[in-house]
């Protein structure tokens, strides 16, 4: 029987010790602040935004939504991370991305403060990653490992194989299981016969973006599938359905363990962004 990873449960609980570790008595009351910019009004970064501020108020920490409008210039978001850098109430700064063509997102997550950095993005912070130290790590590639912790997958020694090599993504889940001795090859738009890679994989994970590019032929029986991918498409009755980069039907009864799209991976991001703040704001009280 195939086990089907229910993210939304783990993300539940996650979010609940973050809500128990923030009412503790050492913290004498202070409220943890968490700033979520967004420039533009891209439909799904809107929505992601809208949940983030509805998980920190079900935490306890306090949300600060700074919604701007697509033509700001970087000048003006250069000043209002500054202003947030040095605000006392803010402990966490997250600047959704894709950024609107024309604004430098490098010079962005450049520009926060690496204590406040809970993306775990910025260049200070991914290099503590690559080193090994403590550091916020990336909520997505986190929340992946989380799942897998609580599937009771064996890391150590396993060959995982990525699909994606993004910055937010593919990257840093890399280092992390790298990071747990599995074996880890990185797959990319230029790696030949990538069927043929992906089927030596013991844990596959995918996050290319590409709906249901990954079908039973990438798939070895028996492994793991993380499905990272969230595709909005418009479904066989013109409705508009969420799908995931695995060909879930196809691949799922091949698998020991998978996850589903929604209710995968997509909730224990912003699980482990709570996470993520909460530890933020105890490391810049010295609580941690
Ligand atoms: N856009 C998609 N995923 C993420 C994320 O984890 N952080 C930020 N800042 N933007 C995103």
């Amino acid at each position: 029987m195939t086990q089907i990873i229910d993210g939304n449960a783990v993300a539940a609980a996650i979010k609940a010790s973050v809500a128990d570790s923030l009412g503790e008595r050492e913290l004498s009351g202070r409220r943890v602040g968490l700033a979520v910019v967004l420039v533009g009004d891209d439909p799904a970064s809107a929505a992601y935004v809208r949940m983030k501020a509805r998980d920190c108020r079900e935490v306890g920490i306090e949300p600060h939504d700074y919604l701007l409008p697509a033509d700001t210039s970087q000048a003006d978001l250069n000043a209002l991370i500054d202003r947030l850098n040095a605000d006392d109430t803010v402990q966490g700064i997250l600047v959704q991305l894709p950024l609107p063509a024309g604004l430098d997102t490098e010079q962005v997550v450049a520009r926060i403060a690496p204590a406040k950095d809970v993306d775990g993005f910025h260049p200070e912070n991914l290099g503590r990653l690559l080193r090994g130290l403590d550091a916020p790590r990336p909520c997505t590639p986190a929340g992946v490992m989380c799942l897998l912790d609580r599937a009771g997958v064996q890391l150590s020694g396993a060959h995982a194989v990525v699909v994606g090599r993004s910055l937010i993504v593919g990257k840093p889940m890399a280092l992390l299981l790298l990071e747990r001795n599995a074996t880890v090859t990185v797959c990319h738009s230029r790696t030949r016969d990538l069927a043929e890679v992906c089927r030596q994989a013991d844990v596959l994970v995918a996050a290319v973006g590409r709906p249901k590019m990954i079908g039973a032929e990438h798939v070895k029986p028996g492994a793991v599938v993380i499905d990272v991918g969230i595709n909005r498409v418009t479904g066989d009755d013109g409705k508009s359905v969420l799908v995931g980069d695995v060909d879930y039907d196809a691949v799922a009864p091949l698998a020991t363990a998978i996850t589903p799209v929604p209710g995968g991976v997509g909730p224990m991001t912003r699980a482990l962004l709570m996470a993520n703040t909460r530890d933020a704001a105890l490391r810049q009280w010295g609580l941690r």
